[in-house]
């Protein structure tokens, strides 16, 4: 069988938890391929809503088996604590639960670098989630890094955490005037961890080819998006990870072969939170009705997140990295409350009409949006199951961004709840 997977478009909360959700009941696995708990994915089920920012949102699928990839970073206290709490709500979680032991672990000295490093930069900030997301792929990549296997030999967690803190601890001393951190303190509170977290720990690249071979479909779930791509987003105004479609492969431990459909999903509008460009942003009281309406503050920080126009130069660049199959439409009826409609067509950069996305940050920080007006429809779309159903102004609308952006729509939500959506056909 084939994997598919689903990817955000823009700056991430695109509803990729949702779009996860709906598909994930046709799928045998489904699968985290990047980021941490920087992720927030809400899922909601009756009158149940699950806020996941490590476990996959296919757990809320009964027999579905999810799998914490070895490209994800991992808070062992975050996932002891989600597992717990998803138990609670009468979710059977650890026995379907399975994360790489490959994974690299979040330790309390990344979370305080994150946070330390975003005071020192002021005004440049990048707006992190402060989840020590950034530190835990440096000493990835610096080979300083502690994994989730390496809480299984004590001898070796010792060394390794006394390699990672040599000069970091000189760091906390003398440039932030802190405390040390100690090995032995370290060492104690992850194997606090090891009994919890022994039963799931696997080699689950190995379990997801072995699946696809069985002819079980594989669901690759993305966290953060496209343009907080750590290559291809607005770097420096990025995460450190791919969330794009090669850290699906690389994240996940499956041939680029097996995936057959990639998902591409977007809001109606866009959203962002943390730092940096975002040229459709809007500061008028029409930004302030989609905040509220589309309740859009942030799962994981409660930040008020900064919302705009959809950009479809930004969505249709994406969409063409991510080489997508389908497109993925959230939150129309969000739009529902707004008079007219405006889509960014291109921009305008020092002067000149630019149609693409530019490469150059310095253009994209300077590109004013070019719009298309259009009708909003002003009514209640909640209850529309079929495409026929909506609103022609609606129609227009959803008919245009398939159109502009090249991929046929799979999926339009139109509300919050698990239904409250347009279900298109993929594949045969
Ligand atoms: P970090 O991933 O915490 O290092 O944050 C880097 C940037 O990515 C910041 O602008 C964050 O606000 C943003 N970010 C990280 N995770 C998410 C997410 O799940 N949704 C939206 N933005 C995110």
């Amino acid at each position: 069988m084939t994997a598919t997977v689903v990817l955000g478009l823009a700056w991430g909360d695109e509803g990729k938890g949702r779009v996860c959700d709906a598909l994930a009941s046709d799928v045998g696995y489904v699968s985290r391929y990047s980021g941490g708990n920087n992720a927030g994915h809400t899922v909601r089920v009756g009158e149940e809503e699950f806020a996941l920012h490590l476990v996959p949102s296919g757990i809320v699928r009964e027999g579905v088996v999810c799998t914490i990839g070895n490209g994800v970073v991992v808070n062992p206290e975050v996932l002891a604590e989600e597992v717990r709490a998803l138990e609670e709500r009468g979710l059977e979680v650890r026995d379907r639960l399975l994360v790489d032991g490959r994974a690299h672990l979040v330790m309390p000295y990344h979370i305080a670098l994150d946070s330390h490093r975003e005071i020192a930069l002021g005004s440049a900030r990048i707006g992190t989630t402060n989840r020590g997301i950034g530190p835990t792929y440096e000493d990835k990549v610096a080979r300083y890094g502690i994994r989730v296997q390496d809480i299984f030999d004590e001898g070796i967690l010792r060394t390794k955490l006394k390699a990672a803190l040599r000069e970091k601890n000189s760091i906390f001393e003398n440039v932030y005037g802190e405390e040390p951190y100690d090995v032995s303190d370290l060492a104690a509170w992850l194997l606090s961890f090891r009994d919890f977290i022994e039963p799931m720990v696997a080699d689950t690249g190995t379990i997801l080819r072995e699946a696809l071979e069985n002819r079980q479909r594989v669901l690759l779930e993305g966290g953060q998006a496209t343009l907080l791509d750590n290559d291809h987003g607005t770097y420096p105004f990025v995460t450190s990870s791919n969330p794009t479609v090669g850290g699906a492969i690389v994240g996940s431990g499956i041939p680029p072969r097996s995936i057959e459909y990639v998902i591409g999903v977007t809001k109606a509008y866009t959203t962002r939170v943390g730092d940096g460009p975002m040229p459709t942003e809007l500061f008028d009281e029409i930004a302030e009705t989609i905040r509220q309406v589309g309740g859009e503050y942030g799962t994981t920080t409660g930040r008020a997140r900064r919302v705009g126009w959809l950009d479809l130069p930004a969505i249709k660049w994406a969409a063409s990295l991510n080489g997508i199959t389908h497109l993925a439409l959230t939150l129309l009826d969000v739009l529902s409350a707004v008079e007219e409609i405006k889509i960014c067509v291109g921009y305008e950069i020092d002067g000149r009409r630019v149609e693409g996305y530019p490469m150059h940050q310095t253009d994209l920080h300077h590109a004013r949006p070019v719009y298309k007006t259009l009708p909003g429809w002003g009514e209640d779309i909640t209850g529309c199951r079929m495409r026929v159903d909506l609103p022609t102004a609606a129609q227009d609308f959803v008919g245009f961004v398939e159109t502009e952006v090249g991929a046929p729509l799979c999926m339009i939500s139109v509300g919050p709840e698990r239904d409250q959506a347009i279900i298109e056909r993929i594949g045969t």
